[in-house]
């Protein structure tokens, strides 16, 4: 099954196969945290802080949420995995920053059931990455339609030097070009059978965010070590991606 013909059950298994082995995310992408703490720096007080509203596209389990709810920003989150909602909420929860919490809802990043204008910032990690083309279209108007002028986007996504696309940039989908299908038939926490997966070039992150008055896609690049790369077949393992800063 690949992600583009049914995302919610793939997701829905692979958050039940991370659970059973306690390995699903728990951790604030570094390349976010980096990124939403320097544009704060400098631009807004604790204080202010608690005067903004950030929607997560594809939160998961929450992590990055937990991170800016407890630098006191009102947090909303979109899932298509009610599993992976669940696990969200409890882990809001958790952290007692329920009361910084706005809407979690159950949807696809493509129609987010939320009034235009709605946020200050929208964030993303390694989920616009496995959407399919017409799905990635619908999901960057999407993310225009609900930011307020000036707010910022972050997202973190996969870009063409990762040792995956390099290795099989010839098996490229002919309708989607930078999109492989990745499925090996090992577990479905990696990134080798994770179905659809998107390699984003520079130039179509600028055509993706037409009108934006900054679009700054940064490089963020590092080796797995040996033994994590041996796990999925490979001597060396480059991670690339893209952290992307934009403000609308
Ligand atoms: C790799 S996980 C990343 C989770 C989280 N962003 C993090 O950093 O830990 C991808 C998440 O995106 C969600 N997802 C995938 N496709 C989606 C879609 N079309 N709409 C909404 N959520 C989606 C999955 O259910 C999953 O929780």
């Amino acid at each position: 099954m690949s992600l583009a013909s049914d995302p919610k059950q793939l997701w829905d298994d692979s958050f039940e196969e991370a659970i059973a082995l306690e390995a699903y995310n728990t951790a604030p992408v570094e390349a976010l945290v980096r990124t939403v703490s320097y544009y704060f720096r400098g631009r807004y007080t604790p204080e202010a802080l608690r005067d903004l509203h950030f929607l997560e596209m594809g939160c998961g389990a929450a992590p990055n949420l937990v991170w800016l709810a407890r630098k006191g920003v009102r947090v909303s989150g979109i899932d298509i995995s009610p599993k992976a909602l669940a696990l969200g909420r409890a882990n809001l929860a958790h952290h007692c920053v329920g009361e910084r919490v706005g809407d979690l809802v159950e949807g696809s990043v493509a129609e987010a059931p939320f009034p235009d204008a709605s946020f200050d910032g929208i964030i993303e990690a390694c989920v616009f990455q496995h959407l399919d083309r017409q799905t990635r279209l619908k999901t960057f108007a999407e993310v225009r339609r609900l930011l307020k002028p000036g707010g910022i986007f972050v997202g973190y996504m996969l870009e063409r030097g990762h040792t995956i696309f390099q290795r099989k940039q010839a098996e490229q989908l002919p309708e989607d070009p930078g999109s492989l299908l990745l499925e090996d038939g090992s577990s479905k926490i990696h990134l080798s059978n994770i179905g659809l997966a998107h390699f984003f070039s520079a130039e179509e992150l600028h055509e993706l965010l037409t009108g934006f008055s900054v679009v700054d896609p940064c490089l963020t690049t590092y080796y797995l070590p040996r033994e994590e790369a041996a796990k999925r077949g490979y001597d060396e393992y480059l991670q690339s991606m893209w952290t992307v800063h934009a403000v609308k």
